[in-house]
């Protein structure tokens, strides 16, 4: 069965760390107040292209063999996967192709052909991307990398949890979102090979819960999506995950887009930190009481990303 150990993400950590920050353990008093624990954000809104992302494909660059560098990877996103599978090929000197949808945000295209990767338009939704990736899989050798399905890239992603048991040895409790369940994967196997009695929530959106159904129903559900939050809209978590998200994480909430949203104004306005949905998710949770510890635990909230698209804010009434 798939386990890390420490070890594994202590590997991974000394791979990544030269192309990282380690992101900072911000505390936030007003959060401390409202939920009677020692809350810190593990802010890696901060990161290199302003989410996680970069840490999974670093890794897994790291590894891959020389042959397959010189033919390529390509991947299917218009989030932050395309941006750090772009910026994580370019520090390794590999060609990268990202497949997204035609109607992806122009910023996003933007923002991943920064980077260095070559952005082919395909189709109308993420599905039809991805089937063209796999076809320059099968036309031009190029290797695919999994958004979160992946075992290198979960090590990668998972350094994030050593950063916090590095940080902040005695914390009680972490606190992270779950798309497809890569980012929850790693961060659990990591706090928990530090000491199984930390406690990992994982929290979806209600509009989507595809790994709150697949635990419930003790197999790995499709579920229809209804979520519009980048990040946790997954029909169907990753095998992978979902395997390590059944004997690692303890337990799973959900709450409504909406709630989700006003999370993030929320953060933006107290903590004075840009973040985007899918981050602002364990701050909802806390906020409508859904995590429930002893008081006064120490908790970590992994605040996963600030990639934000601005046009959801217009709108809002100014002043
Ligand atoms: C900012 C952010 N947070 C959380 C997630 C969810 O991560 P995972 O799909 O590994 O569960 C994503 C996924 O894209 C993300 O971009």
């Amino acid at each position: 069965m798939f386990t890390l150990t420490l070890k594994d993400f202590e590997e991974a950590r000394a791979r990544i760390a030269p192309h990282i920050k380690h992101t900072p353990l911000l505390t936030s008093q007003q959060l401390s107040d409202i939920t009677g624990y020692d809350i810190r954000l593990k802010a890696e809104c901060f990161q290199k292209v302003g989410a996680y992302k970069i840490r999974g494909p670093l890794n897994k660059f790291a590894l891959m063999p020389e042959e397959q560098k010189r033919r390529g990877v390509v991947c299917s996103s218009a989030g932050n996967h395309a941006q750090g599978v772009a910026l994580a090929a370019r520090i390794h000197g590999i060609r990268a192709v990202v497949c997204m949808a035609e109607n992806a945000t122009p910023a996003k295209i933007a923002a991943t052909k920064g980077y260095g990767a070559e952005v082919v338009l395909h189709g109308t939704i993420w599905d039809e991307a991805n089937e063209k990736a796999k076809e320059l899989v099968r036309d031009q050798g190029l290797t695919y990398v999994h958004p979160f399905d992946d075992e290198q890239l979960i090590a990668g992603q998972g350094t994030l949890g050593l950063e916090i048991i590095q940080d902040w040895p005695d914390v009680d409790a972490v606190i992270v979102p779950i798309g497809g369940g890569g980012l929850i994967a790693g961060v659990s196997m990591a706090v928990k090979s530090h000491n199984p009695k930390i406690r990992v929530i994982g929290v979806e959106s209600s509009d989507g819960p595809a790994m709150q159904a697949s635990k419930a129903a003790g197999a790995l559900q499709t579920i229809e999506c209804n979520t519009i939050i980048d990040g946790l809209r997954v029909r169907r978590c990753g095998e992978l995950n979902f395997s390590v998200v059944q004997r690692f994480v303890d337990e799973i909430v959900a709450l409504p887009d909406k709630e989700i949203f006003e999370a993030m104004i929320w953060v933006m306005e107290r903590c004075k930190l840009v973040v985007e949905g899918a981050a602002a998710a364990p701050v909802g949770a806390l906020l409508h009481e859904l995590v429930k510890l002893p008081a006064g635990s120490k908790v970590a909230v992994v605040l996963s990303g600030g990639n934000l698209n601005l046009d959801q804010l217009r709108g809002l009434k100014w002043n």
